[in-house]
């Protein structure tokens, strides 16, 4: 007898809380959550590109020093995989010079070309110098980009 008056009570309860707070949670998220997500996401990917930008790097390096072509090679080749969606990055600093910024990308991924093809002639004294090449224009984004 009782379950049968409180049991409509309990579900009546139910649909009036506890689709309420979900339905709070959830639009909470659809507020907030794209934008910063978007931010956290953009932040992580540039942050892995630097990270991933300095292996190829020390790579290439010990590559060139110590005469290892194939190193060289997987360097190179690291390097240009990490430039990949580098459209989606922005600076910390100097926002107003954003296209400047995408243009030392586009500058990198150029050069990078030039390395390769000195590797492929097995050229390795070239290879250093387009590998200087390409530090100066992580140098220079540095220089005006990084904090
Ligand atoms: C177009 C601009 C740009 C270029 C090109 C660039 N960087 Fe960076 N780099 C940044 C910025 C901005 C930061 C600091 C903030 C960040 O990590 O996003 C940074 C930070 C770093 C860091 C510090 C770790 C970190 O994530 O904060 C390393 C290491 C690094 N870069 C390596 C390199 C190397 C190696 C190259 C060249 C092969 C390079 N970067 C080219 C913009 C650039």
């Amino acid at each position: 007898m009782i379950t049968r008056q409180i049991l409509p009570l309990v579900s009546l309860a139910l649909c009036l809380f506890l689709p309420f707070p979900v339905a709070c949670y959830g639009s909470g998220e659809h507020k907030e959550a794209p934008h910063h997500m978007e931010n956290m996401d953009a932040m992580k990917a540039q942050h892995e590109r630097m990270a991933n930008f300095k292996e190829a790097a020390d790579m290439i390096s010990n590559a060139i020093i110590h005469s290892a072509p194939q190193l060289a090679h997987d360097g190179a080749e690291k390097l240009d995989r990490a430039l990949i969606g580098h459209e989606g990055d922005m600076p910390h600093k100097n926002r107003a010079h954003v296209k400047e910024f995408h243009r030392l990308f586009v500058e990198l991924g150029k050069r990078t070309e030039n390395l390769k093809s000195a590797i492929k002639a097995d050229d390795l004294p070239k290879s250093a110098v387009a590998y200087g090449r390409i530090l100066e224009v992580c140098a220079t984004c540095h220089k005006k980009f990084r904090d």
